[in-house]
């Protein structure tokens, strides 16, 4: 699996790190406000565990499996797979994202929950690729800003593989270009 990737972007300990910074300044926002934190399914999964640990504040945890890709290139088309289980009227929510790319997923995801009600919705996302964004959006909290390169691990994938990586790679064109 690792001769797959060109190099590592970001590493293990990078992540580690970027968490412990990303989790003190949510732990000092949401102290008092007992937000639904919400995990993009399948990409954030990792992430959003990861953070979890590191909260310090009292929350509720919830899934949402929004889809937005097929294979290396996206198709511009936003499917809500698996909903909530929350009702999330009247409650601050934060999202928690893997990647933010052209933002569509985002934007489907946020309107959404405001729509049904949220207090306020938030996004912390581990990765932001810029260069990508096809739709007016940003993180509130951000890990890394990226550049515009194959990206997998930690929760990444390429035709639902790599994800287990704990380390952010540049996926070999080789690779996805064969
Ligand atoms: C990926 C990623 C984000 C989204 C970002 O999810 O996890 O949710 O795409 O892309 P966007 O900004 O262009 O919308 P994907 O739909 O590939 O599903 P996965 O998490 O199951 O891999």
């Amino acid at each position: 699996m690792n001769n797959d990737i060109e190099r590592i972007l970001i590493s293990q300990d990078q992540i580690e790190q970027r968490e412990d910074e990303l989790a003190t300044e949510l732990t000092a926002k949401y102290q008092d406000q007992f937000p639904i934190v919400v995990s993009v399914l399948t990409g954030a999964m990792i992430f959003t565990s990861d953070m979890l640990k590191r909260l310090n504040f009292k929350l509720n945890v919830d899934l949402v499996d929004v889809s937005s890709y097929a294979g290396a290139n996206s198709t511009g088309e936003v499917e809500l797979v698996q909903d909530l289980k929350s009702n999330v009227a009247g409650r601050p929510v934060l999202v928690m994202e893997d990647i933010i790319d052209t933002g569509r997923t985002l934007a489907y995801l946020v309107q959404l929950l405001k729509d049904r009600g949220a207090k306020s919705v938030e996004v912390c996302a581990l990765l932001d690729k810029p260069e990508r964004r096809e739709v007016e959006i940003d993180g509130d909290y951000v890990g890394f800003k990226t550049p515009n390169e194959f990206l997998v691990g930690y929760g990444l994938d390429y035709n639902n593989l790599y994800r287990n990586l704990p380390y952010v790679g540049i996926l070999k064109r080789s690779v996805y270009e064969q």
